[in-house]
């Protein structure tokens, strides 16, 4: 590593995928955004505008191979989950919402293969819905956002070397060797934002 590594006190580390698999702009419709973990999880943003930040809805997702309780469950279970959406957040506006499809959030519940339609479902009056946006043909595999690794440790093993380690727990087996890290650094005195960004990928 290099000597300038050890003058840094604050690291930090992100997971990228190569711009093949993923990208930052998402597929969907302009005011719904939904990314993978690769794993188990789904996580959606919605922008509501004024009108229905508050309403009751929630995300609706359709799957005709399943999800991934496909392989336990008799085949005449409904191909269909939700997802509640709750209130705008006050500093986004946005309303979230994180699907985990199996209580093991490393079960692989989507391949390649996969192919979601999503769509916000909202109770606008007794019997009325209302569907503002959704997303038709959703591939999982397209839509790839890792989670940030964790642990990361620094230790000295020389006078000007040094070891980093990390962890990545939820990354699906698909992956592998495809994955890319990007660690960013600076020093002490500077903040990340008057930091030309120096970074090391690899
Ligand atoms: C998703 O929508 C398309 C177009 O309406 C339809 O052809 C397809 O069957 C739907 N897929 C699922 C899983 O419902
Ligand atoms: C809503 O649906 C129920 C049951 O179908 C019906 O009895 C009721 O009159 C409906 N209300 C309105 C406002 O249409
Ligand atoms: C990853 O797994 C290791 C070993 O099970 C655990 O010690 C660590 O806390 C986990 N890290 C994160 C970020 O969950
Ligand atoms: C590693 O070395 C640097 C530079 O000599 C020093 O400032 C830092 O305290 C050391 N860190 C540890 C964990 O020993
Ligand atoms: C470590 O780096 C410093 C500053 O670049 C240098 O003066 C020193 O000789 C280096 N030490 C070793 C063991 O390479
Ligand atoms: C750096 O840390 C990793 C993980 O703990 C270890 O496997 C490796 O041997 C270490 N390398 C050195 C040079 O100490």
């Amino acid at each position: 590593m290099k000597p300038s590594l050890l003058l840094l006190s604050h690291l930090c580390l992100f997971s990228l995928m190569p711009p093949s698999w993923a990208s930052d702009s998402a597929q969907g419709a302009s005011s719904l955004t939904c990314w993978y973990d690769s794993r188990a999880a789904l996580f959606c943003d919605w922008d509501p505008g004024r009108d229905l930040a508050e309403a009751p809805c929630q995300l609706e997702i359709l799957s005709k191979k399943g999800f991934c309780d496909r392989w336990s469950r008799p085949s005449s279970e409904k191909p269909k989950k939700h997802c509640k959406l709750p209130k705008a957040e006050h500093m986004t506006g946005l309303r979230r919402c994180i699907k985990t499809f199996n209580q093991n959030v490393n079960n692989q519940c989507f391949t390649v293969a996969d192919s979601l339609n999503l769509s916000v479902h909202c109770h606008t009056g007794e019997n009325k819905t209302k569907i503002p946006e959704q997303i038709k043909n959703f591939k999982p595999f397209a839509n790839i956002k890792l989670r940030p690794p964790g642990d990361l440790q620094l230790v000295n093993i020389t006078e000007n070397t040094s070891n980093l380690t990390w962890s990545l727990n939820i990354s699906s087996h698909y992956l592998d060797g495809k994955r890319e890290y990007q660690v960013r650094f600076r020093h002490v005195s500077q903040s990340w934002e008057e930091h030309p960004s120096q970074s090391c990928q690899f």
